[in-house]
């Protein structure tokens, strides 16, 4: 009787950085604008691969704080595209049960796509089994520096006493309070940069480096990167044989 192998282990919450567009277009003599907007196809495309193959919340880096100082009409592009694909989305979401999320300082976005923002989170916001999360406006800095502000806040208020300094009291203070961290962080194109992504959410999370510029990326390439985090061991700090057995209480 043959065996059945085993299950493979897919992690809970894949994150990505989703870099290429601009050389995606320049190869093929095309507008930067356009690499975006192939960009977009497989947010969609990948937002879906990941459900199907069993992640729980798939983080996306869609706009960085760095990234206001690109060019105007390539900002004011992105812009764009968001709202675009925000409005065109919330249907699919709805239908298909995908909850939205941000990170980042969101309120800083242009009125109309914080305007479709607020509608598609309120309108998913009960839908529990799969999340996509978009990191707009986002920098793991400025996500520190507002969350010591905020902490430094509470601790004045009374809320908070400065001498319990554990991490489980200050990561609440982060725009990922209440998410898991990342347990994969992929980037495409070959970069191999953390870019200011989810710096201390990362700690222990395992990385993967494509070669795939965003615009190329399928599922295919995904299961690739889930295939290959389900070999590595993570330790989070322990030797091999303690995750083995587990350390006495
Ligand atoms: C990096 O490519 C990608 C970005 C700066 C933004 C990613 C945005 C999208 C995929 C489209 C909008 C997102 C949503 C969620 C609607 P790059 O321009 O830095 O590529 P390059 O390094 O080849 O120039």
């Amino acid at each position: 009787m043959s065996q059945a192998p085993a299950p493979i282990t897919v992690p809970h919450h894949v994150a990505i950085i989703m870099d290429g567009n601009g050389r995606w277009a320049k190869q093929r003599g095309l507008p930067r604008l356009e690499g975006h907007r192939r960009g977009v196809e497989t947010v969609r495309t990948t937002t879906f691969a990941a459900r199907d193959l069993g992640v729980k919340m798939l983080t996306l880096y869609a706009f960085s704080v760095e990234n206001w100082k690109r060019p105007q009409d390539e900002v004011g592009g992105l812009m764009s595209l968001l709202e675009y694909y925000l409005k065109k989305e919330l249907e699919t979401f709805i239908r298909d049960r995908v909850r939205l999320r941000t990170i980042g300082r969101t309120d800083e976005l242009p009125p109309g796509v914080q305007k479709v923002l607020h509608t598609t989170i309120e309108a998913t916001r009960h839908f529990d089994d799969y999340t996509l999360v978009l990191a707009l406006n986002y920098g793991s800095r400025t996500e520190v520096v507002d969350a010591a502000r905020a902490y430094a806040a509470a601790v004045a208020a009374g809320h908070e006493n400065l001498n319990d300094g554990s991490w489980a009291t200050f990561r609440r203070y982060l725009s990922t309070a209440d998410l898991p961290d990342p347990d994969l962080v992929i980037r495409t194109s070959g970069e191999t940069r953390v870019s200011n992504f989810l710096l201390l959410q990362a700690a222990y999370a395992e990385f993967a480096f494509t070669p795939v510029l965003w615009p190329d990326f399928t599922k295919a390439d995904l299961a690739a990167a889930i295939a290959d985090y389900h070999r590595r061991e993570r330790r989070f700090g322990l030797t091999s044989e303690q995750l083995v057995k587990p350390a006495a209480q």
